[in-house]
């Protein structure tokens, strides 16, 4: 075994220490009470990143600090690789519904139990360990590397945009890689062929100044409720198409071989129904489960809120209504050009009586991998050498905004490569991460480096 794997063997006990005490500072980014521990979480990533070799820095935004991470002594002719990774997490809420408290982190039935296992904080901290045992195990990397962690990916990386314009000559690199995202099943690590785009938006339906009493001045006076209920009953056909206008100009159909390989992954609807404890019979005509996951659309309340929710009743005729609705997008959308639409079809339905205000929160531009050459190589050897198969291609459901902002502004391929499971409980109640992919984790990303690093001839660093 090399010095490196024989490293990560030795020191995984540390390794896991750490990660629990990184599970355990509670940086949630949603929330102004936890400023102060988003700036502790960045102090103790940078002292980490520091003991693991790397030089390392806090570098300030309009938001929740950078961490950066930067080892360079690979050389010119080498590859630079960005690592990117968030350290903020979603809200842990409802508390009542986790088995252990999200902060204190629990080992059960070989998972690690803690909010922001999988989602960053766990995944990304696989990485600086297996730097580490580069630095340390071996004396060096056979890359340059560039490890950037960033705040506020769960509200929408607001200002890592203008960050990453501002230090483009810094960041410039030949690939980007990301480990937030997960493996296609248990023993199958995937590398991801796409992610979705996001367009996410408030919408306050108003009517009287004031609630009103429902019996004396119900029925001559719209109620906004209704009218919210009735409209967004209009975003869909009875089978599942969205109706929006001109909504599906933009979408990509992909060809007959893209569709088939979807279709030849070991995936199985009754699993994935049982998983779910729901029957999915919804969604759009014509594509599969996992097509309808990854490579379709979609339209979505998130939260619904209006008159009286408490205990028993109350006869009220509510003065407003709010809906939350986000799109998830897919190349080749564009979140600007999906509002647009959204306002013109929200304004052809909204009944006379109320007034709609729509408020953008969040977007997001879809993704599809240029995967291909000895990134693609590397990360599939990789993978090989630590789970002892070879990777499936697979789609991400889910958003990372700043993906196809890399690639745009950096000019560099983006390498998705995961290790947490289906099911996981991201952004929900008892997240997890596989407790053996600790180390299966950290040996493939430093299977990863080591391979990037290995000589393309003719002294050509792009991958
Ligand atoms: N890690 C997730 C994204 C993800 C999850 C991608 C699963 C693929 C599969 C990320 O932290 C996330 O939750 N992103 C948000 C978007 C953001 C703008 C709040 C999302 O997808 O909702
Ligand atoms: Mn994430
Ligand atoms: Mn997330």
């Amino acid at each position: 075994m090399s010095d490196i794997q024989e490293y990560i063997g030795r020191e995984l006990a540390r390794a896991t220490d750490e990660i629990l005490d990184f599970l355990r500072i509670p940086s949630v980014s949603a929330k102004s009470e936890h400023d102060s521990d988003i700036r502790r979480t960045a102090s103790w990533l940078l002292e980490r990143m520091r003991d693991a070799g790397l030089e390392a820095e806090v570098l300030e935004t309009a938001g929740p600090p950078v961490v950066l991470g930067e080892w360079r002594g690979a050389g010119p002719d080498a590859p630079t690789v960005l690592v990117y990774g968030h350290y903020d997490v979603q809200p842990p809420e409802p508390l009542d519904l986790w088995d252990s408290p999200p902060f204190e982190p629990e080992f059960r039935d070989g998972r690690l139990y803690a909010r922001g296992s999988t989602d960053d904080k766990g995944q990304l901290y696989l990485h600086i360990k297996a730097a580490e045992a580069h630095l340390k195990g071996k004396g060096s990397l056979p890359i340059n590397l560039i490890v950037l962690a960033e705040g506020e990916e769960e509200i929408g990386s607001p200002n890592l945009v203008p960050f990453v314009e501002a230090q483009k000559e810094r960041l410039a690199c030949d690939a980007v890689v990301i480990s937030d995202t997960g493996m296609f099943a248990p023993g199958v690590p995937a590398l991801l062929f796409s992610l979705r785009g996001l367009a996410y938006f408030e919408l306050r339906v108003a009517g009287p100044s004031s609630d009103l009493h429902s019996g004396e001045y119900g029925g001559p006076v719209v109620n906004p409720a209704m009218a919210l209920g009735r409209m967004l009953a209009t975003l869909h056909d009875d089978e599942g198409r969205i109706t929006i206008e001109g909504f599906y100009d933009d979408v990509l159909e992909w060809d007959q071989e893209a569709r088939d390989a979807i279709r030849a992954l070991p995936f199985h609807e009754d699993d994935f129904e049982k998983s779910l404890g729901a029957a999915a019979v919804g969604g759009e005509p014509g594509f599969s489960v996992l097509e309808r996951l990854w490579i379709r659309p979609t339209c979505e309340v998130n939260g619904l809120l209006s008159g009286y929710t408490g205990e028993g009743a109350k006869t009220v005729l509510p003065a407003e209504a709010m809906a939350k609705v986000s799109f998830r997008l897919v190349p080749d959308q564009n979140p600007h050009r999906v509002a647009e639409l959204f306002r013109a079809h929200v304004a052809s339905v909204t009944p006379p009586g109320v007034t709609v205000t729509i408020e953008e929160l969040h977007g997001g531009l879809p993704w599809r991998a240029q995967l291909e050459g000895r990134l693609k190589q590397a990360a599939t050897s990789a993978l090989l050498k630590a789970f002892g198969s070879a990777p499936v291609l697979a789609g991400g459901g889910g958003s990372i905004p700043i993906v196809g902002e890399f690639e745009r502004i950096l000019d560099a391929p983006v390498l998705l490569m995961g290790f947490s499971l289906p099911g996981a409980n991201l952004h929900a109640p008892n997240e997890w991460f596989p407790e053996e992919n600790i180390e299966l984790g950290i040996r493939a990303l430093a299977y990863l480096y080591e391979e990037l690093g290995q000589s393309p001839g003719a002294s050509n660093p792009k991958l």
